[in-house]
């Protein structure tokens, strides 16, 4: 084994369980068709999938970043936030020219997708509601967007509300360090009730779901609120995953 394979071979130990959240949630009922039922098993672990996709974002017109306008000038109803942060590793080390996919609800707390029909919120014309970014020779990145509201879990007896989030979807360094996660907003009072994010055991796990705010001087503009989020892929000290 080389060096180089060393590395990948070292940074794709197991997650801590404890840093992560439950495979199935009670009261969320997507949890239980989006997640393997049967236990893992080990599988060799192949150049294609340490390496690869190369060059996803060169590929793709990756600077969606905007997510505030649509292309005729439309602009989304709602608080513009702006949402910088880092792309690291394991090690601290910078993830260069990496895709983040970002989604979520308008800011009345609505998606515009068919398992959001019923929703009792509006659509907002001028929010489709995804994005995406790269992130830059220091692994940093930078998107607009509104807040998105909070909205109740459909179909269940009990109401329990998600807190305003973000989806996410990064690429890290290839297909073993994709992660799929989820952002929340510091201080939010239904953070506290969250299933989702509760059902990670390690408090200091949830708290590396939480955004930080950035002090409105260090913005670039006077019109919008910032906060900052990194995120780490593979590792001890990765962010989580969320459904
Ligand atoms: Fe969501």
């Amino acid at each position: 084994m080389d060096s180089g394979s060393r590395r990948f071979a070292d940074r794709f130990t197991p997650y801590d369980e404890r840093s992560q959240p439950a495979m199935q949630v009670e009261g969320y009922k997507e949890t239980l068709v989006r997640v393997p039922k049967r236990a893992f098993f080990k599988r060799p672990v192949t150049l294609s999938e340490i390496t690869g996709p190369l060059n996803l974002g060169k590929k793709l017109d990756a600077d969606l970043s905007d997510l505030s306008r649509t292309k005729a000038g439309g602009r989304a109803l709602g608080q513009l936030i702006w949402v910088t942060g880092c792309l690291l590793d394991e090690d601290g080390e910078p993830v260069r020219g990496s895709i983040i996919e970002v989604w979520h609800a308008n800011a009345a707390g609505r998606y515009i997708h068919k398992m959001d029909a019923n929703s009792p919120f509006p659509e907002d014309p001028n929010f489709f509601g995804s994005g995406r970014c790269l992130t830059d020779h220091e692994g940093r990145y930078r998107y607009l967007t509104i807040k998105p509201g909070a909205y109740p879990v459909p179909n269940h007896p009990e109401r329990w509300w998600r807190p305003p989030h973000i989806h996410l979807s990064v690429f890290g360094e290839g297909f073993m360090s994709r992660l799929v996660t989820q952002m929340f907003f510091p201080e939010d009072h239904l953070n506290a009730q969250d299933r989702i994010l509760n059902s990670v055991p390690d408090p200091k796990g949830r708290q590396r779901m939480i955004a930080k705010g950035v002090p409105m001087l260090e913005l670039p503009r006077a019109d919008v609120v910032g906060f900052s989020h990194d995120i780490v892929v593979r590792g001890h000290r990765s962010t989580p995953f969320g459904l």
